[in-house]
């Protein structure tokens, strides 16, 4: 089974979640391709150029997908939907509006999620009316339009909460972390059984 992680994050040596997510995916999921967006090649003026038919083809070996990304104003990063705006291509991703016999269409893919804020702030009683998961119905529809078979969200709450070192509460955070790649795992696994 050829997972490939397609990480999002655009500044990894500055993360915290993420990048303790992808250790420990790299630790559960042995020769599994961790594929950093943040470190494509960059035009001059800073933007990122992807190798357009070389992210199709990374994208085209594996068996499943997982989409790691912080969550950035109620979305997947910039670097994320900009990989998505130029690597989806119309005649690659889908034709016409249809995904059917498409690249992606019916690959499973999951959707990892680095959250600021704790679950109970996307509540009503907390500081926001809708989930997270209701604020990510442009990316589900992204998703869905290219025919990717999503097996589940794996949100990781409270990233900018980091708690100090050798606290209980940052071995619990840690924990949460490592529960997540753990949990990203079994799904990626079990569509290859
Ligand atoms: C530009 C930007 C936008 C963000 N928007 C949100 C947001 O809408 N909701 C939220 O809960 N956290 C938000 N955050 C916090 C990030 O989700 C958090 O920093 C990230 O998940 C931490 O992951 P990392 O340790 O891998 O960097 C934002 C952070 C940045 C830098």
């Amino acid at each position: 089974m050829r997972a490939l992680v397609v990480s999002g994050h655009p500044h990894l040596e500055g993360s915290n979640a993420n990048a303790a997510i992808l250790d420990e995916l790299r630790a559960v999921l042995p020769g599994t391709t961790i594929h950093r967006l943040d470190t494509a090649p960059t035009s001059p003026e800073g933007r990122t150029r992807f190798n357009v038919p070389a992210e199709q083809a990374l994208l085209d070996e594996a068996d499943a997908v997982v989409l790691a990304t912080p969550l950035y104003w109620y979305s997947w990063s910039g670097l994320m939907k900009q990989w998505v705006e130029e690597v989806w291509a119309d005649g690659w991703a889908f034709r016409s509006g249809s995904a059917a016999g498409c690249a992606l269409d019916g690959k499973p893919a999951v959707l990892s999620l680095t959250v600021g804020e704790t679950q109970a702030f996307y509540t009503p009683a907390g500081s926001e009316p809708h989930s997270v998961e209701e604020y990510l119905c442009p990316v589900y529809r992204t998703l869905e339009g290219v025919g990717l078979r999503l097996l589940d969200t794996v949100i990781s709450y409270g990233a900018s909460l980091l708690p100090p070192a050798g606290t209980a509460e940052r071995t619990a955070y840690d924990r949460a972390l490592r529960d997540s790649a753990r949990r990203i795992a079994t799904l990626v696994t079990g569509v290859a059984s």
